[in-house]
C-alpha cells in the first residue's frame, strides 16, 4: 500500500469503515431466511494466486437443521464485481475416504433469488439428492476469476518485477450462518509486499493464512488486500475467431485468428533487446516470448502466420493424444503490448464428424482456445458445415449465445450453414468436448463434383461452337 503523509485520516476513515461493516452486518444479518435451515459447519477457503487467473478452492461442510424441511440446493454468493469476473463455477460432492475419494458433480447454475443484500450475486448448487433435516454433506467448490490482479504500479520498466493487488474478504461471504471458517491465499514467491491483517492471520513462507473465525453472521465481509510479485504470463486473448470448416471428402479444416495483449504493469520506458537477451533473469521478468497451444492429435499442414507473413519459429510435438505447437511472435511481449497472429490446421475427418445413432452427423471438437493458461475476453467459434447440411443442432456444456448463419465459398450454389457460437470470459476450464449435430444427405457430396464437371463441360461445348462457327469476314 501506498504510505500515506498523517496516519489520523487513515485512522479515522478505517474506524468509520468498521462502523459501517458492523452496522450492514447487523441489518443483514435480519435478513429472509432462505429456503431449509442450512448452516456451513466449516469452510475451508484456497485461493491460488500464483497465476495471471484466480482459482479459488472451497471446501464447504453444510448442515440442514434438524426440524428444517428438505433441502434441495446450497447457495454460493458473490460480490457484483466478482460475479461479473467469474469465468466458471463447479461443484461437486465428495464421496468415501481419503484414498477412495470419489467426486459426484452437481449442476451449478445463477439463482434468480433476488433476496442478496448489497447487490450480492447468488448461485446455487444444485443437489443431487436432497438434503435430509439433520443431514450433512461436504461440498467442493471450485471457481475461477479472471481479470482480478490489478498490476501497482500499472507501469514498470523493463527492469522490474510486477507487482499486483489482490481483494478479496477474510471471511467467507455466504448467505447462511458461517460457524467455523479458514481462508488460505497461496503466492507463488515469498515476495510479498504487503497485507491486510485481520486477527487471527498469519504468514509461512508464500502461503497467508486468515482465520480460524467462528460464528459468522451471513452475509459478512470483512475486505483485505494483499500486495504481492507476480511475474507469471499475463496472455489475454482479447478475441479470438476459430472457423470449422468440415469437407465430407475427409478433411477439417480449423482456422484461428488471435488478438492477443500482454495484461499486466503496462511497459515504460525503452526496449533494450540486447539486456533482454543477455540478462534474462533480471530483464523482462513478466514478459513472454512464446506460448503453447495444445492441439488434437493427428494435426497436419499447420502454419502460424501474421499480417506481415509465415513466421517459422515455431515447433510442433505430436503423439498420439495431443499435439503441441510452440509459438513465437516476432518479438517478445511487454505489458500493454499487442499481437495478432493467425493458427491454420488440418483435422482427419474420420476423427472428428462422427455418426449418431439417428442417422444424423455431428462434429465432435474441444471448445475453448487451444492456448495453455490464457483468457478469452470474447469467443466465437464458427462452425461451417457442408453444403446440403439442414437443422443443426448445437449441444454445449454451458451457456452459449448462438446463431445460425449461411457462409459461401467456391462453387456453393446454397451456401453453407454455419454454426455460430459466442462466450465470454473463456478460460481452459472451458476446453471440454462440444458438439453440433446436422442432417446431410450423401448425394450433396456430388453437387461439387458436378458442378465442376458441368462447368468443364460447358467449356468444351462453347469451344466446340466456337470452332464450328464460322465468323470470318470471307468472301465466299
Ligand atoms: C506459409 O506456410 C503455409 C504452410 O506451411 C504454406 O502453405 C504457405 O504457402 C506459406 N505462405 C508463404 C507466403 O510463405
Ligand atoms: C467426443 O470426444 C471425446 C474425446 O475427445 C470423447 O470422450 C467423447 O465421448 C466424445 N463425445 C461424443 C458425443 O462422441
Amino acid at each position: 500500500m501506498a504510505p500515506s503523509p498523517s496516519s489520523l485520516p487513515t485512522a479515522i476513515s478505517s474506524l468509520l469503515l468498521l462502523l459501517l461493516l458492523a452496522a450492514a452486518v447487523s441489518v443483514y444479518s435480519s435478513s429472509p431466511v432462505l429456503e431449509g435451515g442450512i448452516r456451513v459447519v466449516s469452510a475451508e477457503k484456497r485461493i491460488d494466486l500464483t497465476g495471471s487467473i484466480v482459482k479459488v478452492f472451497l471446501t464447504l461442510k453444510v448442515e440442514n437443521a434438524a426440524a428444517a424441511p428438505e433441502a434441495s440446493q446450497v447457495l454460493l454468493a458473490f460480490t457484483p464485481t466478482e460475479f461479473e469476473r467469474l469465468a466458471i463455477v463447479k461443484a461437486a460432492r465428495a464421496e468415501g475416504r481419503r484414498k477412495k475419494k470419489m467426486y459426484i458433480p452437481h449442476a451449478v447454475k445463477a439463482s434468480d433469488l433476488a433476496a442478496a443484500p448489497n447487490g450480492h450475486r447468488l448461485y446455487s448448487v444444485l443437489l443431487s439428492s436432497a438434503l435430509k433435516s439433520a443431514e450433512v454433506t461436504t461440498l467442493e467448490v471450485f471457481y475461477v476469476l479472471t481479470h482480478s490482479l490489478e498490476p501497482f504500479p500499472a507501469e514498470i520498466t523493463q527492469s522490474d518485477p510486477q507487482l499486483v493487488y489482490y481483494r478479496d474478504s477474510a471471511v467467507l461471504l455466504s448467505p447462511y450462518h458461517v460457524l467455523e471458517q479458514t481462508t488460505y491465499l497461496k503466492m507463488p514467491s515469498n515476495r510479498v509486499e504487503s497485507f491486510t491483517r485481520v486477527d487471527p492471520t498469519s504468514r509461512t513462507g508464500t502461503e497467508v493464512k486468515y482465520g480460524t473465525y467462528y460464528d459468522q453472521l451471513p452475509n459478512s465481509y470483512v475486505p483485505i488486500l494483499v500486495h504481492y510479485e507476480n511475474n507469471y504470463p499475463f496472455a489475454v486473448v482479447e478475441e479470438l475467431v476459430r472457423k470449422v470448416e468440415i469437407s465430407h471428402w475427409g478433411n477439417v479444416q480449423i482456422t484461428e485468428q488471435y488478438k492477443l495483449r500482454h495484461g499486466g504493469a503496462r511497459h515504460k520506458g525503452v526496449f533494450s533487446r540486447l539486456e533482454y537477451q543477455s540478462r534474462p533473469s533480471i530483464s523482462g521478468l513478466s514478459s513472454f516470448k512464446n506460448l503453447l497451444a495444445r492441439l488434437p492429435p493427428r494435426v497436419h499442414s499447420v502454419y502460424y502466420r501474421d499480417e506481415i507473413g509465415n513466421i517459422s519459429s515455431s515447433h510442433l510435438r505430436s503423439d498420439s493424444h495431443k499435439s503441441e505447437l510452440e509459438i513465437e511472435p516476432r518479438y517478445p511481449l511487454f505489458g500493454g503490448w499487442h499481437c495478432t497472429f493467425t493458427i491454420g490446421y488440418g483435422l482427419p475427418l474420420q476423427d472428428f464428424v462422427l455418426e449418431s445413432d439417428d442417422g444424423r452427423r455431428y462434429t465432435n471438437l474441444t471448445f475453448g482456445c487451444p492456448l495453455l493458461d490464457t483468457v478469452v475476453d470474447d469467443l466465437t467459434i464458427k462452425v461451417v458445415l457442408p453444403e446440403g447440411s439442414k437443422n443443426p443442432q448445437a449441444v454445449v456444456p454451458f451457456v452459449v449465445e448462438q446463431h445460425v448463419e449461411t457462409s459461401y465459398s467456391y462453387l456453393d450454389v446454397v451456401g453453407r450453414t454455419t454454426v455460430v457460437l459466442k462466450k465470454k470470459n473463456v478460460v481452459g476450464e472451458h476446453n471440454v468436448p462440444f458438439q453440433v449435430y446436422y442432417e446431410f444427405k450423401p448425394i450433396f457430396m456430388l453437387a461439387e463434383p458436378l458442378m465442376l464437371i458441368s462447368a468443364v463441360f460447358l467449356f468444351f461445348v462453347a469451344c466446340i461452337a466456337y470452332l464450328h462457327m464460322d465468323l470470318s469476314i470471307r468472301k465466299s
